[in-house]
């Protein structure tokens, strides 16, 4: 898969992601063991068992999560402090949809975060139409969320995000209940997606052109490479 250069796209020279010393624990034990990692990659994937702290450690990339320990700086700005910043410029695709879908309508929904851009109304109709019919959702515009298929609601829920343009975009899982045609489609959308991109998968063939592949295994990053070397290494591990 051929995947944008720098050059090419939006990608802002020092752009970058720092995890320092993160400890997080739900109750007593502990989910992310100290995990230190710099992202300056335009493709980087985390891949790992269920259960080992991917989900956990995306959600410290947009504030989300505030680490017991340590620290998570995106461009030189503090989770801790500069949450709602933050979550303008990271944008999050959750594992299930139904988490990030908040309006009636699934032209409403694409809508709903351009309202606090303080942008007119012509402009958001350009943008929700561009998105509506980039993601072929046009047939569902007037649709109710509610009543959406499950793989309708993903690829919803993908819109109402890249509709806001964030200089990073997470996704957690964002295959899983996609058909073939709509899994190729997300593949093109990875592939040629201007902003730096960190996806959380099990799907390892999509993971070819990635630049960068991270192994976690019970909240530490075990392997961190690029996919040549990292996807054997978790293979092995499994087998
Ligand atoms: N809010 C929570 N309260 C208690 N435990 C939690 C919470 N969130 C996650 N965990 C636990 O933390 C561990 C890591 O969860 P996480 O969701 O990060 O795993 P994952 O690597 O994304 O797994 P999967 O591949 O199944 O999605 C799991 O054992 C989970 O049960
Ligand atoms: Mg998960």
């Amino acid at each position: 898969m051929a995947f944008p250069t720098r050059g090419q796209t939006r990608y802002v020279a020092g752009a970058m992601i720092e995890l320092r010393d993160i400890h997080h624990r739900f109750g007593d034990r502990i989910i992310l063991d100290s995990v230190d990692l710099t992202i300056v990659e335009r493709r980087v994937a985390i891949i790992g068992s269920n259960g080992s702290g991917k989900s956990t450690l995306v959600r410290l990339l947009n504030g989300l999560l505030v680490p017991h320990r340590g620290t998570v700086r995106v461009d030189g700005m503090d989770t801790r402090g500069e949450a709602k910043a933050i979550r303008r410029k990271v944008g999050f695709v959750f594992q299930d949809p139904d988490a990030q879908i908040v309006m009636p309508l699934v032209d409403e929904d694409i809508a709903f975060g351009l309202k606090n851009l303080k942008l007119s109304k012509d402009e958001i109709a350009r943008k929700v139409e561009d998105v509506l019919s980039r993601y072929g959702l046009e047939h569902l515009r007037y649709q109710a969320t509610h009543t959406l298929s499950a793989g309708e609601k993903q690829l919803l829920a993908l819109s109402s995000v890249l509709v806001m343009e964030p200089d990073y975009v997470v996704f957690d899982e964002p295959m899983t209940l996609l058909d073939l045609r709509n899994k190729k489609m997300m593949a093109t959308v990875l592939a040629t997606l201007p902003q730096v991109a960190i996806v959380v998968t099990h799907d390892l063939d999509m993971l070819s052109g990635f630049d960068r592949v991270l192994v976690m295994d019970s909240g530490r990053i075990v392997m961190d490479g690029p996919p040549a070397t990292a996807i054997p290494h978790y293979v092995g591990m499994m087998s």
